[in-house]
């Protein structure tokens, strides 16, 4: 079969598309080169916030049509949404033929083989399930993802990802340090690891810090880099293993979620606004250049005008190269959702569109501060705009854009910025 695989959400879940390619061609099917030539499209997809379901349920409703057109389209949805919501996807007037949750990725190939399954969502949770073994089909040809751990334990009062993705678990560090090889084998030069909160590795006696110390020796490798990090448990060693360590970014993003200590408590992040800064403070000691990104999210159940102006002013305070702003956006069946504060949509939108303004303000800052500065970039691609310019990324992770030529593409290059919008470097 030709198979489309189009995903969602974070890149936990374009590293199991990648994941779920490799299963799929195993099998002895072939990647279709696009949607119209696919007879299995795979949707892999998120929960987190209802807007991000609703555009999937939006996307799948889409291709009725082609479903009527072409009766032997079969269409699979896989990743959280799936999980969250199993054999409910099934009822979907638009003709959902499988439904695969986040642990059971090793059965597609078997289940699709056979014609006519007598059950068609495979939903259970399986808490050892780190898929061992499989490697990879990564899109990208220069930076690749690994995934270091699965599944989270925090239960953040507002956060649907522990019951969607199941208990924390660490993948052995033996089959980390190999698929980081192999992938500079394939020429990968920049590793980014994956996990909803990296900081707690913990595999045979290794804790996170030790390995990227490891990772860091795997020589064809240019750049190492990581996400997420949990202000909770982003150790001093951890902080002193990102100054040694030649080839780890200096870049974290370190979500804040919001800047008041009444609201950081309720949410159940496991820290105050004082600590959050403390920690800034010390990686930009130990790490002197380094660009910090973080995730905001205003409109928390309760959370007052006062409350909210707490979160605007410690961004002014810290500065943040970018930040990833939400509007609170109720889970059913997290904490947050059963509160009887919730606050009015309008309020809520209002309050992000204040976050944005100000962030954006301080990126094209932060941005254009770097004109003049010499940076290395990894240029990966021709540019969005223009076959005479290629782009790609700085070591703290901002996109550049600069006059060259396609043999450039893959490798190092030094640049001059000599201009910046709010994203982008401009280069010479
Ligand atoms: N494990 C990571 C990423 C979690 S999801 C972490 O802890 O940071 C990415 C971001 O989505 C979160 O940081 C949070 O800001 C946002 N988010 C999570 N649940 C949300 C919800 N119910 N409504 C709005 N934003 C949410
Ligand atoms: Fe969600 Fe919190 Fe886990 Fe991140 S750490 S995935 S926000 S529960
Ligand atoms: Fe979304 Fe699942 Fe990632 S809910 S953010 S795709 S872990």
């Amino acid at each position: 079969m030709r198979f489309f695989v189009e995903t969602y959400g974070c890149q936990m879940n374009v590293a199991d598309s990648e994941m779920v390619t490799s299963m799929l061609i195993q099998a002895g099917h072939t990647p279709a080169t696009n949607i119209d030539d696919a007879q299995l499209i795979v949707f892999n997809t998120c929960s987190v916030r209802e807007h991000a379901e609703q555009r999937v349920l939006g996307r799948i409703a889409n291709e009725k049509h082609r479903k009527q057109q072409n009766p032997d389209l079969k269409i699979a949805v896989v990743g959280c949404m799936a999980q969250r919501m199993g054999k409910r996807l099934m009822e979907l007037e638009s003709g959902v033929d499988f439904v695969f949750g986040v642990d059971q990725y090793d059965k597609l190939a078997e289940i699709l083989a056979n014609d006519s399954p007598i059950q068609n969502h495979w939903t259970e949770m399986d808490n050892e399930q780190v898929y061992h073994g499989i490697l990879p089909t990564r899109l990208n040809r220069h930076c690749g993802f690994v995934t270091v751990m699965r599944g989270c334990d925090n239960f953040c009062s507002y956060c649907i990802v522990p019951y969607v993705r199941g208990r924390e678990r660490s993948r052995p560090a033996s089959d980390i340090v190999k698929e980081v090889e192999e992938a500079t084998l394939e020429g990968f030069r920049d590793i980014t690891l994956l996990g909803q909160n990296v900081n707690s590795y913990q595999n045979e006696g290794m804790d996170f810090a030790s390995l990227l110390r490891e990772l860091n020796q795997i020589d064809p490798l240019w750049r190492l880099r990581f996400v997420t990090s949990h202000p909770k448990d982003l150790s001093d060693n951890l902080i002193q293993t990102m100054a040694d360590c030649d080839k780890i970014c200096e870049h974290i993003h370190l979500p804040m979620q919001s800047g008041d200590d009444d609201v950081l408590f309720r949410m159940n992040r496991g820290y105050g606004s004082r600590h959050y800064y403390d920690l800034i403070t010390r990686l930009r000691t130990a790490i002197p250049d380094i660009a910090l990104t973080t995730d905001v999210l205003v409109g928390f159940p309760g959370e007052t005008e006062r409350q909210f102006e707490n979160t605007l002013e410690l961004m002014r305070q810290i500065q943040f190269d970018y930040a990833f702003c939400f509007k609170y956006s109720p889970r059913e069946g997290t904490a947050a959702a059963k509160s009887t504060d919730q606050i009015p949509e309008e309020l809520r939108l209002e309050r992000l569109q204040k976050t944005i303004d100000l962030q954006r303000e301080i990126t094209l800052h932060k941005f254009r501060s770097q004109i003049g500065k010499r940076v290395e970039v990894y240029v990966e691609d021709f540019s969005r705009k223009s076959h005479e310019q290629v782009s790609g990324k700085t070591r703290d992770f901002k996109i550049a854009v600069l006059s060259g030529t396609s043999d450039q593409i893959g490798s190092l290059v030094e640049a001059k910025v000599i201009d910046a919008t709010a994203g982008t470097l401009i280069c010479l």
